[in-house]
């Protein structure tokens, strides 16, 4: 261990001890959610069951709210509800990740936890840090008691990526199949163009590229945080495009991949994921048969702001969503099935009715035409059945941290609606999670006013034993 590692191991815990009172003061605090201790949480990272446990690791800086050099926070659970708080697991502490350990992935195998992520580093001096000036390195750490580091090496530098390409490579996702090992890296091309490299290896150590996915038309400057997966024999390559222009600062969507993403293959169209104001970077892992997916609820360079961090802290993950495919080959999300066991008695909501009710709460409605849906009379979701177009508006700016309004145009009519509510978030699925919104609020604390004019819904609260 050397003294750079020594002394962030005492001192993370230290200033975890001294702030996570004030943050856990907070009334907005969430229940349910993975959320920080204390100051920063961005991505999901190194996704993975081992046993009966599920590790999530999560971007994280715990010296300030809003941000700063970047570590892999550690939690896990028996049951995807409760989740327990463990040590920081990688820390910036050696000269090839030492401006932040960034997002990557997990595998487990040979009794070890192989993660492989980032280290990001910004040379000091007179550059654009893009193209000249930072290193974006492929590292490795692995681990025998998943709780501690035993090993860690950096794999490939810059100049083993292939020609062409900015500083800007990064967010490894590793996979076993075939006998072999894939990668997939999210890159930004020195001429500003967003695309995905794809490398293989024999022995999880030494990896070579094997091709590059990328569109036609650009989607965005760069590519972070790609997945690639089958589902029922489609594949999917998710990303998260910086640049991409949408209502939202940066894109986080998907593309149906054709072909073989070894070779010859072609990516379709791009389609969103979530359009709420806070989703971005999510990552899946398989959990038996079922794939889920974790997403940070929160937008890099958004306008908007979370008054938690007077409190010391600032974001959360999303839910854990299950993924499936439509009849036309689109992916629907909903929340995974073990969020049920929170329910408590159902509450019929009649239409026009105002009920209070716990802010962890559940909704599900079948509409036959236009609804409209009021969440702490100051957070409206309206859906027109003319032209099947969805909005959800802030019309409190108390509650909203400077959101406003957020809308999409469904497919086809509106027949199903969930909404799942910790104490500041929403998450909202429509036609059995063909689209979704979440969005973080910032409701008064205490039982939250909800009512609904179109349909009926039926209404639980949520609760953790
Ligand atoms: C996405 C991202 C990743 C990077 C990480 C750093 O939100 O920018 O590309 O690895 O965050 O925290």
């Amino acid at each position: 261990m050397n003294a750079l590692q020594r002394d962030l191991k005492r001192l993370v815990p230290l200033i975890e001890h001294l702030e996570a009172p004030k943050a856990a003061s907070d009334p907005h605090r969430q229940r349910f959610h993975i959320q920080p201790p204390v100051g920063w949480l961005n991505d999901p990272n190194g996704l993975c069951k081992v046993g009966d446990t599920y590790h999530v690791f999560y971007q994280y800086s715990p010296f300030n709210p809003n941000g700063g050099v970047k570590m892999w926070a550690h939690v896990t659970s028996k049951d995807l509800l409760h989740w327990e708080q463990q040590p920081v697991m990688l820390y910036p502490d050696e000269p090839f990740d030492c401006h932040g350990a960034y997002s990557g992935s997990a595998l487990y195998e040979d009794g070890k936890l192989w993660l492989f992520y980032t280290g990001n580093i910004k040379l000091p001096g007179d550059y654009d840090h893009i193209n000249t000036g930072r290193e974006n390195n492929l590292c490795l750490a692995t681990s025998r008691d998943c709780l501690t580091i035993d090993t860690k090496e950096c794999l490939l530098h810059n100049r083993d990526y292939p020609a062409g390409l900015s500083c800007h490579v990064r967010d490894p996702k590793v996979w076993a199949q075939d006998g072999r090992y894939y990668m997939v890296l999210g890159a930004r091309t020195a001429d500003s163009r967003g695309e995905v490299l794809v490398f293989e290896s024999e022995d999880k150590r030494s990896w070579h590229h094997c091709n590059t996915l990328t569109t036609p038309q650009p989607v965005g400057y760069m590519w972070e945080c790609p997945d690639l997966f089958e589902l029922d024999g489609q594949w999917y390559l998710m990303a998260s495009p910086q640049g991409y222009e949408c209502q939202n600062q940066y894109g986080c969507g998907y593309f149906p991949l054709y072909g073989d993403f070894r070779g010859s293959c072609r990516l379709g169209d791009f389609h969103l994921l979530d359009y709420g104001f806070d989703y971005y970077a999510p990552q899946s892992f398989l959990d038996g048969v079922r794939r889920l997916q974790f997403g940070w609820m929160g937008m890099p360079d958004a306008s908007y702001t979370n008054p938690t961090a007077d409190y010391g802290w600032q974001h959360c993950l999303t839910l854990p969503r299950e993924l499936t495919l439509a009849g036309d080959g689109s992916l629907l999300q909903t929340p995974a099935q073990e969020l049920k066991s929170l329910r408590g008695e159902p509450i019929s909501l009649v239409p026009n009715e105002t009920l209070s009710i716990d802010p962890c709460f559940e909704l599900t409605a079948a509409p036959l035409g236009s609804f409209c849906l009021t969440v702490a009379e100051g957070l409206v979701l309206t859906y027109h059945e003319p032209s099947r177009t969805v909005s959800l508006r802030f019309t409190d700016p108390t509650i909203s941290g400077g959101r406003e309004e957020r809308h999409l145009e469904l497919d086809i009519p509106c027949r199903s609606l969930q909404v799942v509510a910790d104490t500041s978030s929403l998450e909202i699925f429509l036609n059995g999670g063909s689209f979704v919104m979440s969005t973080r609020y910032f409701p008064a604390p205490g039982c939250v006013p909800v009512r609904i004019s179109g349909t009926s819904a039926t209404l639980w609260s949520l609760a953790l034993s």
